[in-house]
């Protein structure tokens, strides 16, 4: 039997303070991630247990301790603290995924720090928004990404430390600073920041449709809703080998790819190298993986490569595996149930909740292609589009929303409380974020559709804005759009997904030109080069259509709605706001 039994009987007398429980946890002890992910661990008698077995490019291995964990998070916990830096400030962690990046995540959080994780594919523009954005005071890299840190360094005078933590110490430049935590002196001993339930812990960014990323600010008492999704979803047990495949600059990789699975005292892997289906397997067959936590876009990539190398491989480890960040087909469920004996059990939550949110469990019957049932203590519901009033009939879609006040909900978007308080339907104006948060009346609008069968599965229809989701990963189409019209060649350009087999979306542009260009194979070369290098190769557009002028609303908003209709050839719906001329 699984850890969550019987769904139907864990509904029944439901208490967040069952994940207490679960960790043997006693009222007073210390709340703080950090030192819970870690000391905890090993005082309870697990200091030489495997935390994370680690493996880099060119088949680099190393395998880490709870011990070991223990004294590097001390150890970046103390020099942070002995640099001045002081508990509430931002620290962005802004790495490849190296043991450091674990280490340091931990040890921010035993500091009292905010952790700010961002993906090292990052350029320098998607960086220096969200670090302006959270005025980020120390920023803690490597010496393969300090270069983009040092383009913008001037730009951010609230970011005083540039911290490099591993590769070359002799090429630093000014004031940078080099630490390496396995180098250094062993801090056994460190007392862990006392912080309270709603004392900040990890700030994740997350793409909207207009303005810039905003900043989710999770607290210290998410770790209930993680521990207790860890358990019951994810099914992990004291003797797994658990592995979850998201880097940490993404919510998955910090909900459960750190805190989950380091709080149960849980051992898991980590493959710091580029995806093939072989090598996936090798490491799934090395390592012994028993739980695999994986996302769609992978799962398509995998079965496209098909049942032979499933074929070559010794994947008998397995016994349990998840996904989440994009609808899960119901091919993919079937197909992985063919292959691997075991279906992907789909999970949907979001940056903003902080942990699963609805999702299939062990020992409940799937139904392929749906998301399952919100988990034990969250009330969901899809709301009617116009009146925000939950709908009855099965069936009908509607938006999903969530009952405010689960433990890993998160509290703000820095600073931009107006954003925060419209994510709640009902909301007063003047509500507070500990009123939205505890106001029992309120629905938290997830901004996605779905619909409810008659057996309470909930089934994913799309989202309700804009937003791009190329596997997996939230691409703001404003963010885009601004680095676009900097290129020296493009007057007004507008960004949508486009469908696409592996990424479910991938980028398309449309652009028109100043004066005096024209379209060419080396203009259009010219542009990808410039949003990949400025945000992310996920930015980067796939398609470029160039057009005499953009369809815009007559108050002068692009009507990306439209266009993305024509793209997926879906009907165009109202165009009475389209501006005619
Ligand atoms: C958005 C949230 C929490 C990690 C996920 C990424 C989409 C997520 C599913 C799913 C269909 C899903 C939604 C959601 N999404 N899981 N199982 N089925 N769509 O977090 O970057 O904040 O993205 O990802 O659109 O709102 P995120």
């Amino acid at each position: 039997m699984s850890n969550i039994g019987s769904y139907e009987e864990r509904l029944k007398g439901f208490d967040w303070d069952m994940a207490k429980e679960i960790l043997g946890w006693e009222e007073g002890e210390l709340l703080n991630i950090g030192h819970i992910c870690s000391d905890r661990v090993c005082a309870r008698g697990q200091a030489d247990k495997a935390a994370l077995i680690w493996e880099g490019f060119g088949g680099k291995k190393r395998t880490y301790t709870f011990d070991d964990l223990r004294v590097y998070s001390n150890g970046f916990a103390k020099f942070l603290l002995d640099r001045g830096l002081k508990p509430g400030d931002r620290i962005c962690i802004f790495m490849d995924k190296i043991p450091s990046l674990y280490f340091s995540f931990l040890g921010v959080l035993k500091m009292g720090g905010i952790a700010q994780p961002l993906f090292s594919a990052f350029g320098d523009e998607s960086l220096e928004v969200r670090l302006e954005s959270a005025g980020t005071a120390a920023i803690l890299t490597t010496r393969k990404h300090v270069k983009k840190v040092r383009k913008i360094l001037e730009k951010l005078p609230e970011l005083k430390h540039v911290i490099v933590v591993a590769g070359d110490e002799s090429k630093l430049k000014g004031e940078e600073v080099f630490f390496n935590v396995e180098a250094a002196p062993r801090v056994e001993e460190f007392d862990a920041y006392e912080a309270t339930p709603e004392t900040p812990s990890v700030l994740h960014y997350t793409s909207g449709t207009t303005g810039q990323p905003k900043g989710a600010q999770h607290v210290h008492n998410s770790i209930w809703g993680q521990v207790l999704t860890t358990s019951w979803v994810l099914d992990l047990r004291e003797d797994d080998i658990y592995w979850c495949t998201a880097d940490p600059g993404w919510v998955t990789g910090t909900s459960y790819g750190i805190i989950g699975p380091w709080s149960l005292g849980v051992t898991q892997c980590v493959l710091d190298s580029g995806f093939t289906c072989v090598r996936w397997y090798e490491f799934i067959q090395d390592n012994r993986i028993t739980v695999w936590y994986s996302a769609p876009t992978a799962i398509r990539s995998l079965m496209r490569d098909g049942v032979e190398p499933v074929k070559a491989h010794d994947l008998s480890s397995l016994r349990h595996l998840a996904s989440v960040g994009e609808p899960l087909n119901a091919e993919a469920v079937i197909w992985s149930e063919d292959v691997y004996g075991l279906p992907f059990l789909d999970t949907f939550w979001q940056t903003e909740t902080g942990a699963m949110m609805i999702s299939n469990y062990p020992d409940m019957p799937i139904k392929p292609g749906s998301m399952g049932k919100p988990f034990p203590g969250i009330e969901a519901a899809v709301l009617d589009l116009k009146t925000h009033e939950p709908i009855q009939e099965p069936g009908r879609v509607g938006l999903i929303a969530f009952r405010p006040g689960w433990p890993a909900m998160f509290r703000a978007y820095r600073n931009k409380p107006d954003i925060y308080r419209s994510k709640f339907a009902g909301a007063p104006e003047d509500a507070t974020p500990d009123e939205l948060r505890t106001n029992p009346d309120l629905w938290y609008v997830s901004g996605d559709r779905a619909s409810i069968d008659a057996d309470g599965y909930y089934w994913f229809v799309g989202r309700d804005d804009d937003v791009i989701n190329t596997g997996g990963h939230l691409v703001g189409p404003f963010e885009i759009e601004s680095a676009l019209v900097e290129h020296e060649a493009i007057a007004e350009a507008a960004a949508i997904g486009k469908p696409d087999e592996v990424n479910m979306e991938v980028v398309k542009v449309f652009v028109s030109l100043k004066p005096g260009f024209e379209p060419s194979g080396d203009l259009e070369l010219s542009i990808m080069n410039f949003i990949r290098k400025k945000l992310s190769p996920l930015a980067m557009p796939q398609e470029i259509e160039y057009m005499e002028k953009l369809p815009k609303t007559r108050s002068g908003k692009i009507l990306r709605r439209y266009l993305r209709a024509l793209e997926w050839g879906e009907d165009v719906g109202d165009l009475t706001t389209l501006e005619d001329d």
